[in-house]
């Protein structure tokens, strides 16, 4: 498993280019079941989990090829309704196959995606929308089998603005009967991107980027190509990195239009921020202010990016509230932050933060994608040397992110597992 070395106290400058979105990628890629024939997405990013999506497809027929941020799909010999646990445990997001797969085939064998690192991660709104479409669903041994002649429209609300929720039963509505409405939807920039493409291959869909959504089902789709929406997290974590050691940076290929909230937080924490077309320009200020943050949906402050701003607050001149109301475990980077000498208590989804003078380099254990992420940007920031292991969680969801940082000026480099 590899590491990450990391003597902290450099300033990072420069200019740093922002991959495709991992979570549209993610949202895309399971869309091109709708219809068979041949995709070309451009700007995905180098990531496991686009690797363990594309092998999903394949497992199902589909021909998947990576080239460098170029992904073609070809759908033409799916002829396998199944995601097996021993995928899907890999990844919760192969739970996105069951409304395109259900829709265009009418049968859909999935496995429970189980918890993730951080805790409990309920399908329970997919199941119930895809029931409501019309589909004949039981709990199996860990599966979901789901069976339709054709789904018919519904009128779907949801108690909770789930994004994958959202983006299933939009997959699963645009081949059913008549229109479904959907109630509560999801608006993450991710979804957008979903409707857009889904759009361009022949869906009818009203209230794009709106919490109504209305979806006209048609007979049948088509494939096109598509480019990613640039990944708002990866970004938000450059800004973090950037804040963190009072450095300059410039980010390019990224849209400032969805990070909105995340900005105004950096710059109420003193960072001077220009924007504009595809960049954003962060000058940090040395001494940071404690800022409080409660995550929300889109386009609220995002939990993906909680972990990350919990490790810039460690350092802040005073103390800070960060509460999670997404996820109420998600936390398990405390603990680690902790081990370099942050001063935070965790109550429940809620944690208090005492700004400390300096982080002080220690041997520090990643335990999923984003606290992973928090933990480099602490050991950036930290004196001396940080060691983060088990970064195979970070390269789910950050393409390269030590020779980013690098070439920024941070001292980091790799040791595969195989060196210790
Ligand atoms: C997506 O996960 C993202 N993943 C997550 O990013 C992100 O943290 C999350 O949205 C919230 O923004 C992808 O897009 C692949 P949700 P998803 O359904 O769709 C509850 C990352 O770091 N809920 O919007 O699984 C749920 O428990 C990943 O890139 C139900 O109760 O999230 C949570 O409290 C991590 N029942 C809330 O909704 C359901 O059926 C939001 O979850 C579904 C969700």
């Amino acid at each position: 498993m590899d590491k990450f070395i990391i003597h902290g106290g450099k300033r990072l400058n420069g200019t740093v280019t922002i991959g495709g979105s991992k979570n549209a990628a993610l949202a895309l890629m399971p869309a091109t079941l709708l219809a068979s024939g041949k995709y070309q997405f451009d700007n995905v990013p180098e990531l496991r989990d686009i690797t363990t999506m594309g092998k999903l497809l394949e497992m199902m027929g589909a021909d998947v090829e990576k080239n460098g941020h170029t992904l073609t799909l070809n759908t033409f010999r799916v002829n396998k309704f199944e995601a097996p646990y021993d995928q899907v445990k890999k990844m919760r997001a192969s739970i996105y196959v069951l409304g395109p797969l259900i829709a265009r085939y009418g049968y859909a064998k999935v496995s429970l995606p189980g918890g993730c690192a951080w805790g409990p991660r309920p399908v329970n709104l997919h199941i119930e929308g895809i029931k409501k479409l019309g589909a004949k669903i039981e709990i199996d041994r860990g599966y979901i089998i789901a069976r339709a002649k054709r789904l018919r429209a519904a009128k779907i609300a949801f108690d909770v603005s789930s994004v994958g929720a959202t983006g299933n039963i939009l997959m699963a509505a645009v081949l059913a009967k008549g229109t479904t409405v959907i109630e509560n939807a999801a608006i993450e920039p991710e979804i957008t991107a979903l409707s857009e493409f889904l759009i361009k291959m022949g869906a009818h869909i009203d209230g794009i980027g709106t919490r109504h959504i209305e979806i006209e089902g048609v007979d049948a789709l088509h494939p096109v190509n598509e480019r990613m929406i640039p990944d708002r997290i990866e970004a938000g974590t450059f800004l973090a990195a950037a804040a963190l050691t009072a450095g300059t940076v410039k980010l390019e290929n990224c849209n400032p239009c969805h990070l909105t909230t995340v900005i105004s937080k950096f710059k109420e924490a003193g960072a001077s921020i220009q924007v504009g077309e595809g960049w954003i320009k962060i000058k940090s200020s040395k001494t940071i202010k404690p800022v409080d943050v409660t995550t929300a949906v889109y386009p609220g402050f995002p939990t993906d990016m909680q972990a990350q701003w919990i490790s810039l607050m460690t350092i802040a001149k005073g103390s800070s509230v960060i509460t999670d109301s997404i996820y109420y475990d998600r936390f398990k980077h405390v603990p680690e932050l902790i081990r370099l000498g942050a001063n935070i208590e965790l109550n429940k989804n809620v944690a208090v933060i005492k700004g400390v003078k300096k982080l002080r380099g220690a041997k520090v254990m990643s335990t999923d994608l984003r606290a992973s992420a928090s933990l480099v940007l602490a050991g950036l920031a930290a004196e001396g040397k940080t060691e983060v292991l088990r970064v195979y969680h970070l390269d789910r969801g950050y393409e390269h992110l030590e020779k980013k940082l690098h070439l920024l000026g941070a001292k980091i480099r790799r040791i595969s597992g195989k060196e210790y």
